[in-house]
């Protein structure tokens, strides 16, 4: 038995955001964002528009591309570190707006940019212990509303035409090395289980290591205080993630390619065998540094992240979508996935399409 991508789907909203709109609220420049990170551009969520919003439209189109309909789905996982709410996690949002039969339980889970591999791996767990045949696996993610909106965030989607004050101006740009980094989008697929010995994914290794969670992660509301959001934390700006830029660049471009082996060794094929690698997008230079250390040339390392920026759980499933619908996946093809964020989690996957 082995589990089957039958469809895939995307959910981005329609806010495109170019580098020079954020320098108009922030101290930052195109050339900056673009030679240290490969981003040109990223899409940005209207107000009311969240991670489910975003997952439903991509799960809507999974299901078309999988010629599946609703009541044919066994279970669904939502793999999102920007939930809706804060509780319930958006499993429940996508089962009533979608119509699902209450026989159909949900997972939500939350491994930040490894979610999609952490589902896939979850996903192929249940299918193959023949708990469940159909899973909908969504991976999607809206990080600005961490960013602080009274401060003329409105401009970078034309809802406002104003320039920001020298005050706002200057709080926007303490932000400025993780705020250009990040965008909004989702994507999902259909896995299903398949008797066909041929494709499916053939194994995965996942990884975590909590030993320092500082390096990236939303410092301020949590349970740990009393109340779990106060004035104070907002104005200290602690709801907003805080990010060791070097060390998580380090971490990622040494542990993606450990991972890679490590997955290619159970499954028993050599990397140089992979004809796509599907990265993180996360920084076009972290992408570039694991390829190298793998030996895989430009051609089998596809990238978008210069029209999205980083959407944590919803690049690799966009990615996936773009790579099969513009034809760079093939039947046949051997895929790996590979992944790395705040945790940090991290980890690969071997897919034959
Ligand atoms: N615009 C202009 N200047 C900036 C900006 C900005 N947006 N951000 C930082 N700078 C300045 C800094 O203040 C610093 O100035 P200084 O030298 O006067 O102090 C200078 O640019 C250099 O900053 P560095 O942090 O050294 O720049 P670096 O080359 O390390 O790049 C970056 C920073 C892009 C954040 C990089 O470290 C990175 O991508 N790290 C990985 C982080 C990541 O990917 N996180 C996402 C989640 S985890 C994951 O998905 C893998």
């Amino acid at each position: 038995m082995r589990s089957v991508i039958t469809g895939s789907g995307i959910g981005i909203p329609k806010n495109v955001v170019k580098n020079e709109i954020l320098g108009r609220i922030m101290d930052t420049s195109d050339e900056w964002i673009r030679t240290r990170s490969g981003i040109e551009q990223r899409h940005y969520a209207d107000p009311g528009q969240g991670s489910a919003e975003l997952g439903i439209e991509a799960a809507q189109s999974a299901l078309r591309a999988a010629s599946r309909e609703v009541k044919d789905i066994d279970a669904i996982v939502f793999a999102t570190m920007t939930p809706n709410h804060f509780f319930p996690g958006n499993g429940p949002l996508v089962q009533a707006r979608m119509g699902f039969d209450e026989a159909t339980p949900t997972f939500d889970i939350r491994q930040q940019c490894s979610g999609f591999l952490y589902g896939l791996d979850l996903a192929d767990s249940l299918i193959r212990s023949g708990k469940h045949r159909r899973i909908l696996l969504i991976g999607a993610d809206v990080h600005t509303p961490f960013m602080p909106w009274q401060n003329g965030w409105d401009i970078t989607i034309g809802r406002e035409d104003r320039q920001v004050t020298p005050e706002e101006y200057a709080e926007n740009t303490k932000y400025r090395d993780r705020i250009v980094l990040f965008g909004d989008g989702g994507g999902a697929v259909v896995v299903e289980a398949s008797d066909d010995e041929e494709r499916g994914l053939l194994a995965s290794k996942l990884f975590t290591n909590g030993s320092n969670i500082e390096s990236l992660y939303v410092a301020g509301v949590g349970f740990r205080h009393r109340p779990y959001v106060t004035k104070q934390q907002i104005d200290n700006g602690d709801p907003v993630p805080t990010m060791e830029g070097r060390e998580v660049f380090k971490q990622a471009v040494s542990k993606m390619p450990e991972a890679v082996r490590a997955v290619c060794k159970t499954a028993g094929v050599e990397v140089s065998d992979i004809d796509v690698l599907l990265i993180h997008q996360a920084n076009l230079r972290i992408i570039e540094g694991v390829a190298k250390q793998l030996g895989l040339p430009a051609e089998k390392v596809p990238h978008n992240i210069e029209r999205y920026g980083n959407t944590t759980a919803g690049t690799l499933p966009i990615l996936f979508h773009e790579c099969v619908t513009n034809g760079r996946i093939k039947p046949g093809m051997l895929v790996g996935f590979t992944a790395l964020g705040s945790g940090l989690h991290w980890g690969a996957a071997l897919y034959r399409a």
